[in-house]
């Protein structure tokens, strides 16, 4: 299995380009069951999940040809035809490896009114159960039981409209939801949305494919269902979660940083941390400029929220920053109960972290020493190929088909940027 080798102590300079949002590429991929025209997607980021989703469409009876992008900040050109849709079946093995899977679900019902979609199960962040999603669908007129381990849904009748009120701010719930809406008969009102960049992304290649929604961007979603929807061409947004993950690899690593593609208003809570801890941020003609001369990163304390709030997703990486801190931070995890597995991976880099439930307190220490390491899920492993671009010596960052799920080419952006990072095959 490959790993990421990477010697810290570089600075960052040069441009790393932004690829397309991975967590809004796999629900504009599972759009495209909507309809029985080819919808286009422009921008699509190269990795193991895409793949995946792809996959999965695939054995649905979906057309997918992908034309690879000539360059790191292009993006592929994929091209998904559901025209004739051969089965309604997610086998708990496809959906065992990516949850995203499970958003099939929503867009089969609404089109073919079935559906058997494998229960995901939980992953290494937490339990991460679905019943806002079943409950969306229910409120909608679906049948839906479980059975050895599957979700059978059935509305042989269609969708009807309705008013969901979610409890709590589901991101995967609000799109099932959305995607179920579009083919509904009537409106339906999603209330207590999330606000999520993707949703809005999603959102909005709905209507471009003929779908009525108001509010987007807002916790109040109405759509009003149409008898059919058409195919569209849509360029996927770039990928907040990666544009932070470099940003904050600027500030730990020192140095002067171009994104190419970051958008400031979909990163802002991260942007205001770091600015409390000492970076600058400015806006370019292409992007955002990150930097950090001198001085050692300040400790701030962060909580993760829904959107606007921090993001849970930049959690490992803003910890890993605030290892090499001055002073110390309060970091709280809000959203997943399980979200601190790259803890014990930093402290074998010197990090101290002491964590108390959904608290961690950090005390910044100045400097890392390091190790090798490994993750067991996306953001945990980027963190600590992070902390290695602080850390003295040789980092060793084991499990890199982690990064390869969500990070396109992650080790070609860094060195690009001057960093001493390269992937070693075994
Ligand atoms: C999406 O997951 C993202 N995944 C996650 O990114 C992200 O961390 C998360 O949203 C929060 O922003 C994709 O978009 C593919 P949720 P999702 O439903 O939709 C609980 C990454 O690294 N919940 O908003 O699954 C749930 O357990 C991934 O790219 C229920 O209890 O997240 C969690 O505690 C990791 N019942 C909270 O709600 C439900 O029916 C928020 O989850 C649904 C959710």
């Amino acid at each position: 299995m490959d790993r990421i080798r990477i010697r810290g102590g570089r600075r960052l300079s040069g441009q790393i380009p932004i690829s397309g949002a991975k967590n809004a590429a796999l629900k504009l991929m599972a759009a495209s069951l909507l309809t029985a025209d080819p919808l286009i997607l422009r921008n699509v980021p190269r990795l193991a999940d895409v793949r995946a989703m792809a996959e999965l469409l695939r054995s649905f009876g979906v057309g997918v040809t992908i034309s690879l992008g000539a360059t790191l900040g292009e993006g592929d050109e994929m091209k998904l035809d559901a025209g004739r849709l051969t089965s309604t079946f997610a086998s708990y093995d496809m959906v065992r490896k990516m949850r995203a899977s499970f958003q099939v679900l929503g867009p089969l019902l609404a089109r073919v009114g079935e559906a058997k979609v494998s229960l995901p199960g939980g992953c290494a962040i937490g339990a991460r159960p679905v019943e806002l999603h079943l409950d969306a669908l229910k409120a909608m007129g679906a049948d839906v039981w479980l059975e050895d381990g599957y979700v059978v849904t059935q509305a042989p009748g269609g969708l009807k409209g309705a008013h969901i009120t979610f409890p709590f701010v589901s991101v995967g719930a609000t799109e099932t939801a959305l995607l179920a809406a579009t083919l509904a008969r009537g409106v339906s009102r999603l209330t207590n949305a999330a606000r999520e960049p993707e949703v809005g992304d999603l959102c909005r290649c709905l209507v471009a494919m003929g779908a009525q929604i108001e509010g987007i961007g807002s916790g109040e979603l109405v759509v009003e269902g149409v008898r059919e929807l058409h195919g569209t061409v849509h360029r996927v947004m770039p990928d907040r979660i990666e544009a932070g993950t470099y940003a904050i690899a600027a500030v730990i690593a020192g140095g002067e940083v171009e994104l190419v593609g970051a958008v400031r208003e979909n990163i802002a809570a991260l942007i205001a941390l770091l600015e409390k801890s000492g970076a600058s941020i400015s806006d370019t003609p292409r992007g955002l400029k990150v930097s950090r001369n001198g001085a050692q990163p300040r400790a701030v304390d962060v909580t993760t929220a829904p959107y606007p709030g921090f993001p849970t997703d930049l959690q490992a990486q803003i910890m890993a920053l605030m290892t090499v801190a001055e002073g110390s931070s309060v970091v709280r995890e809000k959203i997943f109960e399980n979200r601190f597995m790259h803890v014990p991976e930093l402290a074998r880099m010197g990090a101290k972290v002491r964590i108390e439930g959904d608290t961690a307190f950090v005390k910044g220490v100045t400097s890392l020493k390091g190790a090798p390491v490994m993750a067991t899920d996306l953001r945990a492993s980027v963190s600590l190929v992070l902390a290695g671009l602080a850390a003295e010596g040789e980092t060793m960052v084991g499990r890199v088909y982690h990064l390869d799920r969500g990070f396109d080419r992650l080790e070609e952006k860094l060195s690009a940027a001057g960093a001493d990072i390269a992937r070693i095959a075994e």
